[in-house]
């Protein structure tokens, strides 16, 4: 079996390529290196996977290249594809940045949908949705089956329309897949524009940090190997199918700075900033499709993971200190 992971420099797609490689798979990774954040932070989240001789990298734009680089490597083999590569990001998806939304997350996943179809040995396509497809939703948690989506920013339409593209390739051509609703994922990785990466940054830097809005949005964090976990095991055992991850870790943003600062053991100062357009008031996932379906279940509380995500953010930090250029979170 081979595995192709898209988007597999980035957060979660690194960790998703360093677990099949560490049970003993073989991934071709597939990846543009996007300027979103820093690359060399990509370079890095692929160091452990680049020494390992079951992984390939294929620098390929999928919503601009041929694919035909991507047919040699596969082969006719049976074959799985985890489809991570996109444009994240809530709050900057608007104005012309949209186009850029529209090319990675529409246009890539119509063609990377087109090229798996033709393939005997795809045993399942799996598509890493988002939280975002649901909008402000009142009545919670969020149910796969029952919340109707009706996203709030224009991020959430282009993985939504990608939602239903997986779906119609499902329908038309019986490619078999699954759509997974990952929500606000954090640690190890996590991304520089996300509220956790630059809380910490500036805590341990003594800076102020910005909070859009009062605090009192909710959100239901979800821990990086959580979200693996759960990728692997629906990945495995369920097609057809639409399901949620979310970390049962969900707190308002004021309760999750407090409890920052009582890892970090030491107080941050906060500026409070307006509310930012697309932005919902709460998330909250039901997971009991999940942990039916595929007997997951999210195992790392929101202490513990701020607590890895700090001691991979001083590693980070030491390193770029010593022999790299000076970094910078704000983009
Ligand atoms: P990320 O930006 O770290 O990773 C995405 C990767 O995709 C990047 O390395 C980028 O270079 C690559 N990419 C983008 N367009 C591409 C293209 N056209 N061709 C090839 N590669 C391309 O983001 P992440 O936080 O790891 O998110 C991974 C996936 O999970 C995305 O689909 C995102 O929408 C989804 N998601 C993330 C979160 C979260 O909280 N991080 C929550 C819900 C859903
Ligand atoms: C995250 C990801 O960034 C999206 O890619 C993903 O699709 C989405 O989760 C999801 O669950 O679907 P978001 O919830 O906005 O989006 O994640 P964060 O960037 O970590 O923000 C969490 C909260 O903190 C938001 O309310 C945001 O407004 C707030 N925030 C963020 C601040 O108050 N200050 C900041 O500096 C950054």
């Amino acid at each position: 079996m081979i595995h192709v992971v898209t988007g597999c420099a980035g957060f979660i797609g690194s960790k998703l390529t360093d677990r099949l490689l560490a049970s003993g798979g073989e991934v071709i990774g597939v990846d543009c290196f996007r300027d979103y954040y820093p690359v060399d932070l990509k370079q890095r989240n692929l160091e452990a996977a680049s020494s390992s001789e079951a992984f390939e990298l294929l620098r390929l734009d999928l919503s601009a290249d041929s694919l035909e680089q991507l047919d040699d490597r596969v082969g006719g083999g049976d074959l799985t594809v985890y489809h991570l590569a996109a444009q994240a990001g809530v709050r900057k998806s608007w104005g012309k940045s949209f186009e850029v939304y529209a090319r990675d997350n529409i246009i890539a996943t119509q063609k990377l949908l087109e090229w798996a179809g033709g393939k005997k040995g795809l045993v399942n396509f799996v598509f890493a949705s988002s939280s975002s497809v649901y909008g402000d939703v009142e009545d919670l948690p969020m149910r796969e089956d029952i919340t109707v989506p009706r996203p709030h920013s224009p991020y959430g339409v282009t993985k939504l329309a990608a939602e239903n593209l997986v779906r119609l390739y499902s329908d038309n051509y019986g490619l078999p897949s699954v759509s997974i609703r990952f929500f606000t994922v954090y640690g190890p990785r996590q991304r520089p524009d996300m509220a956790f990466h630059r809380f910490i940054r500036a805590g341990l830097a003594g800076e102020p940090i910005e909070i859009y809005g009062n605090g009192s949005q909710t959100r239901d964090f979800t821990f990086v190997e959580d979200i693996v976990d759960g990728v692997l095991a629906l990945g495995e055992s369920t097609a057809g199918d639409t399901f949620n991850l979310g970390g049962g870790n969900r707190v308002a943003l004021s309760e999750a700075v407090g409890m920052l600062e009582e890892v970090l053991g030491k107080s941050i100062e906060i500026r409070f900033m307006p509310t930012q357009k697309g932005d919902v008031p709460d998330t909250w996932a039901s997971t009991e499709k999940a942990r039916g379906s595929a007997g997951w279940k999210p195992a790392t509380s929101l202490r513990k993971g701020l607590a890895a995500q700090v001691d991979w953010m001083l590693e980070l930090l030491g390193e770029q200190r010593k022999d790299r250029a000076p970094y910078s979170s704000s983009r």
